[in-house]
């Protein structure tokens, strides 16, 4: 039987009935929100007649219904429609159209797959291409640059440069990815008795400037390295007059290696320093030349003790075959400075000159738009000195360079606030932050990148492989770290500690692997 609609009824009031037709309408339409002839519901348009509109009745609870548990809520779910589902998860960002670039892991919150990566998030979510990672010790940053920012930019086209600072097992950590991968590790030890990256190398021109060259584009060259590194040596500022006699004397010496075929060595520079050519000063003019023969001692004398102790073997000798080949033969070049001392300028110095050298080689081909990453992980070690200023200096031209580079720190707070070290934290677009234990590092933190308040009781109770993730001017979204098996494998740093090795990643990727 066809169930029975209740009906309400809309009467014409008295006073309706004598008002003209017109009037009568618009006072409908303002107290009952529609107009006669223009309403779903069907009202009769002759004044004074009972018009019936439908309305559904309330339900009515049945008791045999009742019985059974039929109003009970359901422990199991319903289903539903995503435009019903819509209405649950009002705090939900709007999903990105972002295709491109390489992933990084789920989004914590909305369970959505996210694309960390330099190239594609510059022009629309950034202005730079430089990265940084900092978080506590073993939370996961290694992994992350060397998935992330190594080997799935590897499967994108990219090439990836590694400066390689962390020891483990006897050899730089990322010697595993590079064995795995089919890379050379080339290692750089005092003495040498291992790679060697001449300061003075052709490919780092005199002034940083390269006739095919980007306009605008000039990393530092051959004379902004030496006299970095010669300040470093001497702890003190160069003055005028030494600066003048570096110059000099580095020119002497390039014209004469490259008239005699071979590269210049920094012992030639010393040695010349010491023991100028007359001709050497006739730019200073005839007042002066005589007596610019003697203001180069100290610089040589610095230089000399460099090229003899400290920097023996590692840049002052024709750089190495597998240094100069390295951009040609593989995607990932590995640079090995783990055996390096921390104490003295080596270490520092190494990396600085790898720097220049890679910034050198790519301003030379610049019109060719290779997307290159630099590594750096315990970015500290750059960061400081005259050769700090150097690396902060070639940091400038990531975007004219196609260069971005990734540099790893912990302790944020241990940094004083006009380091060099805060300087390049702050100087990064995208900003990857895994958990910190110590509150006054994650203060640091929360402050050095303007991140909304109760942002480092966040950064404190982030897991292993969890990070606040900062992509230029998007908002900051927490992010679950995914790595595949042969990933996981390859960068497993616990080893040494539980004494159980994962075992050996093969060289060619495993199925599923994640890139
Ligand atoms: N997403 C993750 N999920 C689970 N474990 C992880 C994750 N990422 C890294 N780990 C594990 O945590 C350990 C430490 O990782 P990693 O070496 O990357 O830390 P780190 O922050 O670089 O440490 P350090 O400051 O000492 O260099 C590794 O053995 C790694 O396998
Ligand atoms: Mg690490």
């Amino acid at each position: 039987m066809p169930k029975k609609r209740r009906h309400t009824t809309i009467s014409a009031t008295p006073g309706e009935q004598t008002e003209p037709p017109q009037r009568r309408r618009i006072r409908r339409k303002i107290l009952h929100g529609h107009d006669i002839g223009t309403s779903n519901e069907t009202i009769g348009a002759g004044s004074g007649t009972r018009v019936p509109v439908s309305r559904r009745g309330t339900p009515r609870r049945r008791r045999i219904l009742d019985r059974y548990g039929w109003y009970e809520v359901r422990a199991e779910g319903g289903w539903t429609s995503t435009r019903q589902g819509e209405a649950w998860n009002l705090a939900t960002n709007r999903r990105r159209t972002q295709q491109e670039g390489v992933l990084a892991g789920l989004n914590t919150i909305s369970q959505e797959l996210e694309i960390v990566d330099p190239f594609t998030a510059y022009g629309t979510d950034t202005s730079g291409i430089n990265v940084v990672v900092i978080g506590d010790i073993g939370r996961g940053k290694s992994s992350w640059i060397k998935t992330v920012s190594v080997l799935r930019q590897l499967v994108a086209g990219r090439q990836v440069v590694v400066l390689d600072r962390k020891p483990q097992a006897g050899v730089g950590e990322y010697t595993a990815l590079a064995t795995g991968l089919g890379a050379e590790s080339i290692r750089f030890r005092i003495g040498g008795a291992g790679a060697c990256l001449n300061l003075l190398d052709p490919a780092i021109s005199r002034g940083g400037d390269h006739d095919y060259g980007l306009e605008g584009v000039v990393p530092a060259g051959q004379e902004a390295l030496v006299l970095a590194v010669l300040t470093d040596a001497m702890s003190r500022t160069l003055d005028e007059k030494e600066k003048a006699a570096v110059g000099a004397a580095l020119a002497a010496v390039n014209t004469y290696a490259h008239a005699a075929g071979r590269e210049p060595v920094i012992r030639d520079l010393a040695m010349r320093l010491l023991d100028p050519e007359p001709t050497d000063t006739i730019g200073f003019g005839s007042r002066w030349n005589q007596r610019a023969l003697e203001w180069g001692v100290e610089p040589g004398l610095a230089l000399l003790r460099l090229a003899d102790r400290d920097l023996r073997g590692l840049v002052d000798a024709p750089t190495s075959p597998a240094v100069r080949d390295a951009l040609e033969t593989h995607p990932l070049v590995h640079f090995d400075v783990s055996a390096l001392p921390t104490d003295g300028p080596a270490l520092r110095v190494v990396m600085t000159a790898a720097n220049t050298w890679l910034a050198n080689r790519l301003a030379a081909r610049s019109s060719r738009y290779q997307q290159t990453i630099l590594v750096v992980e315990e970015g500290w070690h750059v960061a400081g000195g005259s050769t700090g200023e150097v690396f902060r200096a070639n940091l400038k031209l990531s975007r004219g360079l196609g260069l971005s580079t990734v540099s790893a720190f912990h302790h944020p707070a241990d940094q004083p606030s006009d380091s060099p070290a805060r300087a390049l934290m702050a100087e990064a677009s995208i900003v990857v932050l895994f958990g910190q234990s110590r509150a006054d590092d994650a203060t640091e933190t929360a402050r050095l990148y303007r991140l909304p308040a109760g942002t480092e009781d966040t950064l404190m109770q982030l897991g292993r492989g969890q990070a606040l993730v900062k992509i230029g001017s998007r908002d900051p979204f927490l992010l679950t770290h995914i790595r595949s098996p042969w990933e996981i494998a390859l960068t497993d740093t616990d080893a040494a500690i539980t004494g159980e090795p994962h075992p050996a990643p093969q060289t060619e990727p495993s199925e599923g692997s994640g890139s």
